[in-house]
């Protein structure tokens, strides 16, 4: 089935909870309601743009265009060996229902990534990670439909062309497509990845843990990290951590020799939220927008934020670091 609103409020539809509208919605429940909506978005204003629970989104102004929402929520199993098994999930499945079948069928690959806000389409999209591990990993491909031509489209992993927080989503036109459904393949052996912080503390159980195991530390961890978007409004990290190259970061260390940094093969990832942290943003406010205390990446609605307190928030805190330490942030957020 198809629904179609208009003048239509996204508060529910973006994390930072934002009472932007947009002109037109519309939402629809399964596949076989696509050719109906290509019909439909025939007659309904351009721009379009598709979105899952807006968990990564900064609404700057009403939307005078047409919003798209999948509710194409199915987790089937397609078939399985000794040691793995594929799965293709509708792209309206939230991303954390589908972690939680995984943990609770001893599937693995994606328990470290349990919690995380949004859609499967989304997430597939947005290439999401946490605690070393990213979606990427367990993506065996993508099924689209592209909306001008209303033709089906499989882009293989490889085509996908992932990398952090990106992929080839990101470059085609908005709206043009939608995610239908995502394809994984996840492992049915016990093997965890436990090296990043405090998921270390799982090593000392004396037993490799099992994937509701893993679920429930991540779970622990990002609650007493992250703000509960039930309860305060943010789009999670703001900005992405930034690679300087080495020379850069030679630099850098002679000035700040505790400066948190991960080496890679093309430069050196260092911590947006130390970069923040030490320019003094923590727990700072512009409006009703505000650093958040316990992890500076983060941007949350005290309650009242209008899109320009963040707006405002954000670009500051790309001036200050930026003249501090003459690294460019930038954002994670999409700015619509
Ligand atoms: N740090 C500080 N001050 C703080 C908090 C952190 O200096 O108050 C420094 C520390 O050095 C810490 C480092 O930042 O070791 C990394 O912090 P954290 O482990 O919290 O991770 P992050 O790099 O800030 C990334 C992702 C998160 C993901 C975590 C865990 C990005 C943009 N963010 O954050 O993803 O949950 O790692 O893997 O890559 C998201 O994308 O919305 C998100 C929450």
């Amino acid at each position: 089935m198809i629904r179609i609103y208009d003048n239509y409020s996204l508060k529910h539809f973006n994390t930072f909870g934002l009472d932007v509208k947009s002109s037109f919605f519309l939402s629809y429940d399964s596949e076989d309601d696509l050719p109906d909506v290509i019909f439909k978005l025939k007659s309904l204003p351009e721009p379009r743009l598709h979105i899952g629970k807006g968990s990564n989104l900064l609404f700057t102004k009403d939307f005078n265009g047409t919003i798209l929402h999948s509710e194409i929520r199915y987790i089937h199993e397609l078939g399985s060996s000794a040691h793995s098994v594929d799965v293709r999930v509708g792209a309206g499945v939230l991303w954390d229902d589908f972690c939680a079948f995984a943990a609770s069928h001893e599937y693995y690959g994606i328990e470290n990534l349990s919690y995380i806000p949004g859609e499967v389409g989304a997430a597939a999209i947005q290439n999401i990670g946490a605690y070393g591990r990213e979606a990427s990993g367990v993506i065996q491909s993508v099924e689209v439909l592209d909306l001008a031509s209303g033709t089906f489209r499989t882009y293989s992993n490889r085509e996908c062309a992932y990398a952090y927080r990106n992929s080839i989503f990101k470059k085609l036109l908005p709206g043009s497509f939608l995610v239908v459904s995502v394809f994984f393949r996840l492992s049915k052996e016990r093997k965890v990845d436990l090296e990043y912080g405090q998921l270390k503390e799982l090593k000392e159980i004396g037993h490799v843990p099992s994937a509701e195991e893993v679920r429930s530390k991540v779970i622990e961890i990002r609650k007493s990290k992250l703000p509960e978007p039930s309860e305060l409004g943010s789009a999670g990290s703001f900005f992405m951590n930034p690679v300087v190259s080495f020379d850069k970061f030679k630099q850098l260390q002679e000035e700040y020799p505790d400066i948190p940094h991960y080496k890679l093969e093309n430069g050196v990832k260092i911590p947006a939220a130390y970069l923040i942290e030490q320019c003094g943003w923590k727990g700072k406010s512009c409006g009703g927008a505000a650093v958040y205390e316990k992890q500076p990446l983060i941007i949350v609605n005290k309650g009242n934020a209008t899109a320009d307190d963040i707006i405002t928030l954000a670009s500051c805190i790309q001036s200050s670091v930026n003249d501090k330490f003459g690294i460019e942030i930038n954002p994670e957020v999409n700015y619509i």
